[in-house]
This record gives structure tokens, sequence and C-alpha cells, in this order.
């Protein structure tokens, strides 16, 4: 039976997880204090970039099972559920700053009219349950069951994701919350998905679990990638073994440039943060984010040593975004390594197939080009910072013979040596033999 709900936050999460619940029946209003946003939103115009989501909402909406509003008492006034979606930014401290979920908590103990089950969706600290959970007895009088339910989107493929989940996670403290959790998410459980229900401190914790253990493996694998370098190995096929052991599983262990993005950055700091608080001190993340911060040093490292001098020198980076088929470039490695070519003083030009105008506007000083041969054209040096595919089919001697040092610095391992070195270009990949 379908079921009334209010969806507070627009981001990425929150607009996702609207458009998903009304795609599979329930009665959906999504809640933003940003009343730009609401009427774009209304218009069918979204916040940002991601596959199928245009097509989600706008249909969504046209079937009358998702709307808009800026008015957190309408939204709830029906509602047997109200999700959190607001941010959830860190602080120079490595903790996030919980204050928007604190507003949305006292904003719903005000605005509530019945008893309701309130979910926590953005990515909260172990514990963040029982704060919320004061807030909502000190302002209301009705009765609230906390729910966690953390999501495990990858952006760029987040709306296929959310549609059709390999697993749901709902941590609830009592049967009746868990109860209408799993009317929730029917449709998926029956579609396959597994279920995981259990209390809500283990779904919190869970969440932060598998983003670090994520963020390990990558850190893992650039580790590696160093002793690769250092020894003549390559790196690629090191992964390819250990990957074939289903112990291990191949995925995320491409070394590169690291990793960053808004949610492993973040949530690695939280989890350091919050293990801490908690009286235990999680050393191995330190290291996580130590060689991940060094598998950006060596490719920037490599483009300098390749270069000779940086100053004055042209660098094209392909690829902005944190990861490919996204225009997200929140800690992107890209951006990081733009900002320490510029300040050696070099100069920058980048090229993405989406996230151009916002890397323009947070780097000051990246010169960003539509088109990856116009920015070759007389630079010293071509480095590959995102693995968007339609990178692999540049063509490299066309590149070879406009560029005016035949430069390839590959932080993503995007091509293959043997067509780089044909095509006439020095080339430099991670964790592989160098063909200089
Ligand atoms: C990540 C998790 O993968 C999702 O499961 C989780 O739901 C999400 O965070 C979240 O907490 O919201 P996402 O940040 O979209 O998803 O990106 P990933 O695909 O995980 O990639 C993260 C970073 O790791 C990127 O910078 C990517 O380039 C890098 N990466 C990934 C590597 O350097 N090597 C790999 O082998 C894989």
């Amino acid at each position: 039976m379908p079921l009334d709900i209010a969806v507070i936050g627009t981001g990425h999460v929150g607009l996702i997880t609207a458009g998903t619940l009304a795609r599979v029946g329930h009665t959906v209003i999504g809640v933003d204090d940003d009343k730009g946003k609401i009427e774009s939103l209304r218009a069918g115009r979204m916040p940002f970039f991601e596959a199928g989501l245009t097509e989600l909402v706008t249909q969504e909406i046209a079937s009358g099972r998702l709307r808009f509003t800026e008015d957190i008492t309408e939204a709830v006034a029906k509602a047997e559920v109200a999700f959190i979606c607001v941010g959830t930014p860190g602080r120079p401290t490595g903790e996030p700053n919980m204050l928007a979920v604190e507003g949305v908590a006292t904003a719903l103990g005000r605005a509530a009219i019945h008893d309701m089950v309130v979910v926590e969706k953005s990515t909260v600290p172990v514990q963040t349950a029982d704060r919320i959970r004061a807030v909502l007895a000190r302002t209301s009088p009705h009765a609230f069951h906390v729910a966690s339910n953390p999501e495990f989107l990858r952006e760029g493929r987040a709306v296929e994701d959310s549609l059709h989940p390999d697993r749901i996670l709902v941590g609830a403290d009592n049967a009746w919350a868990h109860g209408i959790m799993r009317r929730l998410y029917e449709p998926m459980i029956e579609a396959g998905a597994r279920y995981f229900a259990t209390d809500v401190s283990t779904a919190e914790l869970a969440k932060h679990a598998c983003n670090a253990f994520l963020a390990l493996k990558i850190s893992f694998a650039n580790g590696l990638a160093r002793v690769c370098e250092a020894s003549g190995a390559d790196v690629v096929d090191v992964a390819d073994i250990m990957g074939s052991d289903p112990r291990i599983g191949r995925d995320f262990l491409d070394a590169g440039l690291g990793w960053g993005g808004s949610c492993f950055p973040k949530d690695l700091a939280a989890f350091r943060a919050q293990s801490e608080r908690l009286g235990y001190r999680f050393g191995l993340l330190d290291e996580v984010v130590k060689i991940n911060d060094e598998a950006l040093t060596s490719t920037f490292n490599k483009i300098r040593e390749a270069l000779w001098n940086l100053e004055g020198k042209r660098v094209v980076l392909l690829g902005l975004a944190f990861k490919p088929g996204t225009d997200d470039v929140r800690e992107s490695p890209a951006l990081r390594l733009a900002q320490m070519l510029l300040d050696g003083g070099a100069i920058v030009l980048g090229v993405d197939p989406q996230a151009g105008p916002a890397a323009a506007a947070r780097v000051e000083g990246l010169e960003v080009v539509d088109d990856a041969y116009a920015a070759a054209d007389g630079a010293d040096c071509l480095v590959v910072c995102t693995e968007w595919p339609v990178f692999a089919t540049l063509d490299l001697v066309r590149l070879k013979g406009i560029l005016t040092v035949p430069i390839l610095v590959d932080g993503r391992n995007l091509f293959d040596a043997t067509a780089a070195r044909e095509a006439g270009f020095s080339y430099f990949p991670t964790g592989r033999p160098a063909l200089p």
C-alpha cells in the first residue's frame, strides 16, 4: 500500500530518493528552503547533472505522485515518513557540521501534527539518531521513531542504483518503524534487493564502514602502485591477480590520482573523528588518507620531472570531475592537481565533458577549454585525471602532432602503453612501467 512521504532537502540524495519513491508508487513531497530551486524543479530543471534524473523527476511530477514545496508544514501534514536529506559538510576538525540536520529535526517537531517515522538518509556519525530523537521530543508532543536508512548510490549511476538497489539497509529501534520501512521498499525487495533490518547504530556505522573500506582498497592499490613503480612490476596486473580471488574482489583496486568526491573524503574524516570521540584512534584510516595524498603528489612529481621546470609550461588536464559520469568537482583530485601546477608556475588548461564550468568557478587561473585538440595545441604535457571513456577515443597521433612536447602522464591508466609509444609519446602511467 502506498505511503505519504516528505523528503527534506533536494540535493543529490534527496532528489533521487524522492523520485525513486514516487516511481514505486508512493506519494512524495520534496521540501527545500531554496525558493529558486523549488521553482526550477517544478519546471523540470535539475540543480545538477545526473544521468536519468530529469526523466525520473519530470515523469513523476506528471504522474501526480511527486511535487515540491518550500513549506515543511504543508509537506508533513499527511506524511507518515519524513526523510532527512540535508547536507552535513565537513568541519576543519573532520567532524561533520550537523546544524542542518538539527534544524530539520526542530522544524519537523514543530510542524508535525501526528506520529511519524523520521529517517536519517544523509550520512551521519553513529549515535546521531539519539540527538535527533532528543530534539523531536523537546519540540513535539507526538511520537517519533527515528530510523537510519543510508544510501549506497554512486554518483553518475545514482538513479539506476536507486531504482534497482542490490541492498537496502534499515536501522530502527521498534517493530512498527521496521514495518513501515519495509512497506516503503516492498517493490524493490520483491525485485530482488537484499534487505538488512538492524538497529539504528549498526546502520549508521555500516555506512561509514562501507565507504572507509572502499577508500582503503583504493589506497592499498595506490600504495602498491608506488612499489610497482620502484620495482618495475605492473599494478594493473597485480590488481587483476588479487581481484581474481573472490575474497578480495577486483572492484576499487584501480590505482591512480586517488579518491575524491563529496563522500569518501568527508566520510573518512567523520569516521576517524567519531571513532576518536568514542575512545578509539583508528590509525589505519590515517594511513588511508595519507596514501591518498601521496597518490596525487606522485603524479605531480611525474609531471614536474618530465617537464624539468614548470614555470610557463602549458599543461592540459584531461578530466576535471572527481570521476567520470558526473559534473561534480567537489574534492576532485584533478582540481587539487591543477592548483599545485598553478602554484608551481605552469599554465593549466582543463577539458571535461561535463564539469568545465564548475571547475572554472573553483580554481582561479584554470583555463577551461571545450575541445581536447584545441587545448593540446602548443601544450607541453597531457595529463589524464578522469577516465572519461571519450578521452580513450582521442587520436594520439593527431595529438602528438600538435603538442609542443609529446608527454602523456596517465593518472588513470586510461591509455594502452604500446599505442601511446607508437604514436610517439613519452608515456608515464601509474604503477606500470614508464616508456620515457
Ligand atoms: C561512493 C560509494 O562508492 C557509494 O557506494 C556511496 O553510496 C557514495 O560514495 C556515498 O556515500 O554517497 P561516489 O562518491 O559516487 O560513491 O564515487 P565512487 O565511484 O565510489 O568513487 C569515489 C572516488 O574513488 C572517485 O574519485 C574515483 O575516481 C575513485 N576511485 C574509485 C579510484 O581512484 N579507484 C577505484 O578503483 C575506484
